[in-house]
């Protein structure tokens, strides 16, 4: 008999959902997002405070969701963003108002260098009756490239077997040429046939989360069959496909189509999902600028007073906050452990030889990490703003665009950003780093006088 698995899980800036979606789709599982009542601060240092706080105090927030009905599940995933070493209180409460006695929990979290923490301990001290198994601890940062992570671990933990990739890999080709045709508008029956041919195979599998219904709401009675190709085969099968198209880039796909093809009646649903899926209102406004060339003045026009209704006049998209990490991406939050301020980072390399990493480092106006040491040295290349670096015993050196600091082994330092500007250096480093105190803010607010 097939297990029946639960995957819950609570993420703030979405590194823990990434993988939570990856385990769903692989095990074909049902999906549980746990949400407070009331919301985390979207504000970096807000936030961590807050946690802290609730954390120190054993705080239990109250959750928006109802405790699920278990009983039919074997197994519960659960996942956490790991916050000051210990899983997030939201996941706590959800622990707490669940009765996994006899279940298999495995749980997953995403941190910011420091692994598990306690974590494990302090999970297993909320389910004492549970059989928990070895759990997966990805980093943040690299949970958009950790698929093969994750189903490796999988299979050691036998929920799945090894797969045979090149059946899912036809499938893709075909999916993908019919998606093709389908955007042509040029379907005919021999095609809707194969559409469902593939629907009936067990090989992709469908989102059980993301079930779209508006074919059948809006038109299943007049047109049952596009009502279906509609809500199982587009939104369903090709929409769900997100480790080949992550949803983000297939909501800028899907808008710059119907902003092209002059389709208005769809594009506010559109840019509602592609909010949903990260798209900003920076990114949406500057691609319709750029899409007025191609596509017609007023085209941009008719969409632009589509795109106010759904994101209004202020942009509240998470990671446009930082907007000076312009040449490479964002990343998510650093590691409060280590940084005052908010601070984000990327890993940039992907290439595991070189033994070499390279990460994208953005520091708010104040923002420092504390002083630390590399055992193998390391590179800075500042490419935007202002910013301080400063080695133990020698005064700070002020870094701005195109600044090279080259660090030897075990020399402790710090860096971070200036008092009232922005700063954002490539960190090129490998092995291990150790970590001080903090720069004290009595340290920190002496460098200005410095240079007087
Ligand atoms: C309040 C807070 C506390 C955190 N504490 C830690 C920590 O102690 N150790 C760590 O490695 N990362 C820590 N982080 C970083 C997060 O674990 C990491 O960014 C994680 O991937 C975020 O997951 P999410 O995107 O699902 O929210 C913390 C982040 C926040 C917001």
């Amino acid at each position: 008999m097939t297990k029946k698995i639960l995957v819950a899980y609570y993420s703030h800036s979405g590194n823990t959902r990434t993988i939570a979606d990856l385990i769903q789709k692989i095990t074909n599982s049902d999906l549980l997002e746990i949400v407070p009542k009331q919301p985390y601060p979207e504000n970096y240092n807000k936030c961590v405070e807050q946690a802290k706080h609730e954390i120190n105090s054993g705080y239990k927030p109250e959750l928006k969701n109802n405790v699920p009905n278990l009983e039919t599940y074997d197994i519960v995933f659960v996942g956490s963003p790991n916050w000051w070493s210990t899983i997030a209180p939201p996941v706590t409460t959800f622990l707490s108002n669940c009765n996994l006695t006899g279940k298999t929990v495995i749980p997953f979290c995403t941190h910011g260098g420091g692994r598990w923490g306690h974590s494990v301990d302090d999970l297993k001290k909320l389910c004492p009756n549970a059989d928990v198994l070895e759990g997966l601890a990805i980093n943040g940062n690299t949970a958009e490239r950790s698929k093969d992570d994750i189903n490796k671990w999988l299979q050691k933990i036998r929920i799945t077997k090894p797969q045979t990739s090149m059946k899912t890999l036809q499938i893709i080709i075909v999916l993908a040429g019919i998606f093709a045709v389908m955007l042509s508008g040029n379907l005919n029956a021999q095609e809707i046939k194969k559409m469902n041919e593939i629907k009936e195979t067990k090989t992709i599998k469908e989102t059980n989360s993301k079930k779209v219904t508006a074919g059948r709401d809006q038109l299943g009675s007049l047109a049952p069959k596009f009502a279906e190709l509609n809500d199982d085969v587009l939104f369903g099968q090709v929409w769900s496909r997100e480790e080949e198209l992550p949803a983000r880039d297939r909501s800028l796909v899907t808008i710059v189509s119907l902003i092209a093809g002059g389709n208005f009646e769809q594009l506010k649903f559109h840019l509602q999902k592609g909010k949903d899926n990260g798209l900003s209102k920076q990114e949406i406004t500057e691609i319709i600028t750029q899409q007025a060339f191609y596509s017609g003045w007023p085209k941009a026009w008719s969409a632009f007073n589509i795109v106010k209704e759904v994101y209004g006049e202020t942009d509240t998209a998470k990671h446009t906050i930082l907007k000076k990490s312009a040449i490479f991406p964002l990343g998510g939050p650093v590691n409060p452990q280590w940084f005052i301020g908010e601070a984000r980072l990327k890993m940039i390399s992907t290439e595991n030889s070189l033994n070499t990493k390279v990460a994208n480092v953005t520091f708010a106006p104040g923002a420092r990490n504390h002083w630390h040491s590399h055992k193998v040295g390391q590179i800075l290349l500042v490419t935007d703003g202002e910013g301080w670096y400063q080695e133990w015993g020698k005064p700070a050196q002020k870094l701005k665009k195109g600044s090279v600091v080259n660090i030897s082994a075990n020399v402790k330092h710090w860096h971070g950003a200036t008092k009232d500007s922005w700063f954002v250096h490539l960190a090129i480093n490998s092995g291990e780093t150790e970590w001080f105190d903090p720069v004290t803010d009595k340290e920190y607010n002496a460098l200005l006088e410095q240079l007087k």
